[in-house]
């Protein structure tokens, strides 16, 4: 269900006012006073159109999460949503939000879903109105602002992908893979870690880096997007590519993952893309070598080894910590060498038996 459907479909049953901005439609709308303060602090909105969408919470929405008003609002919350094209909000270049259309039922019911990472607004046919400026949209919400890739997957309610935010975190490259923009981010269920724990706990942290940044892909790819077939390079550079292939909804494949549904989980990275396996680079366990992209450790300390070896991970009973300056409690590896005594240090050495014992806990608390 594209927007366009949804805004032909709106226009059986919107209401149409005179005027020729945005502005004038906010005026002219009995729900929309909250908003109407904000117009001239928004100047892009009183600009005649055409083909501009206006997504915005309504009166009942903002008092609902502001009993002050709009001006108790803290600023970041009030970009929400901005000026759109018409027809067009599923690419918005800002990646504040995305648009789902899943919901879609027949006028008067219409409804637009748009969605963050972590919530969702939803405008229905009664509060769409229209002039020759565009479209405004009344929303039943305020969108959040989006997180980063790793809180939100640790967050959203759409999925359970939390042991992926804690891989990454544990693997110690959560400040690589949140500094990344306009990418997406294949993310395995819960379920789909799970399955490979056993693995994933006789590898080394370089390995499992590698394995992780095998899930990412340096541009963003929608879901409506996806090419038909396209290998594509991913952050772990060249040669490690994924294939990328429509199959149309709940068909569409990763590799030989399938890519889940909700899609499109908007973070500040891009999209978050549900799948149901984890992929290994190429078909295959990376090289214990294997050289990983400049700065993906850089949060934690340049000194720990860059990887350890099989055995010795698989000797440590190390407690995996979740941030920098929480200690190892290490049996097998000495905490007095001066590489696990620094802060940051303790994160390079996680050992995989620690990774696959925290995954065994937490999907057990699940
Ligand atoms: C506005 O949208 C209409 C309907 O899709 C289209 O025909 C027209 O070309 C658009 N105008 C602009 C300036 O984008
Ligand atoms: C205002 O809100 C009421 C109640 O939700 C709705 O029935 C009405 O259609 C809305 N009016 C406009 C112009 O959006
Ligand atoms: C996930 O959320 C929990 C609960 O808020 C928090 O304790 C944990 O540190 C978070 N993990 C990550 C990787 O963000
Ligand atoms: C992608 O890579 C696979 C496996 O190497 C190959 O079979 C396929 O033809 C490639 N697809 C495209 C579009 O290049």
């Amino acid at each position: 269900m594209r927007l366009l459907a949804f805004l032909a479909a709106a226009g059986a049953v919107l209401s149409t006012v005179n005027g020729q901005t945005i502005a004038d439609l906010i005026k002219a709308n009995p729900n929309m006073t909250e908003i109407a303060k904000l117009i001239p602090a928004n100047p892009a909105w009183s600009q005649p159109g055409p083909n501009k969408t206006l997504f915005a919470p309504t009166d009942a929405a903002v008092r609902a999460a502001y009993p002050g008003g709009i001006a108790t609002a803290p600023a970041p919350q009030l970009i929400n949503p901005t000026t759109y094209k018409r027809y067009d909000v599923v690419s918005d270049t800002a990646g504040t939000i995305s648009a789902v259309y899943d919901n879609y039922q027949e006028p008067p019911a219409v409804e637009v879903h748009l969605r963050t990472g972590t919530n969702e607004a939803i405008g229905r046919a009664g509060d769409v109105t229209s002039n020759a400026g565009g479209v405004l949209v009344g929303l039943d919400g305020i969108l959040n602002p989006n997180l980063s890739p790793v809180a939100t997957a640790n967050t959203t309610t759409q999925t359970t992908i939390s042991l992926w935010a804690m891989t990454v975190q544990q693997a110690g490259i959560a400040t690589y893979v949140n500094s990344l923009k306009e990418s997406t981010f294949y993310v395995p269920t819960n379920a789909a870690i799970t399955e490979v724990a056993s693995t994933l706990a006789t590898l080394s942290q370089n390995q499992i880096a590698a394995i992780l940044l095998y899930h990412i892909i340096p541009q963003r790819v929608n879901s409506v997007d996806l090419p038909s077939d396209n290998n594509v390079t991913t952050v772990l550079g060249a040669p490690y590519s994924i294939r990328l292939r429509y199959g149309g909804e709940g068909t569409s494949t990763i590799n030989d993952a399938t890519l889940g549904i909700p899609g499109d989980i908007e973070t500040t990275g891009g999209p978050i893309q549900i799948i149901n396996k984890v992929l290994l680079p190429n078909g295959g366990v990376p090289p214990t070598a294997i050289q990983l992209p400049a700065g993906v450790f850089a949060a934690a300390s340049t000194t720990a080894a860059a990887s350890s070896s099989a055995t010795s991970a698989a000797s440590r009973t190390a407690a995996a910590t979740t941030g920098a300056a929480s200690a190892t409690t290490a049996s097998a590896a000495s905490s007095t060498s001066p590489a696990a005594a620094k802060p940051g240090a303790a994160s390079r050495v996680i050992a995989g038996s620690s990774l696959l014992g925290l995954i065994a806990a937490a999907a057990l608390a699940l």
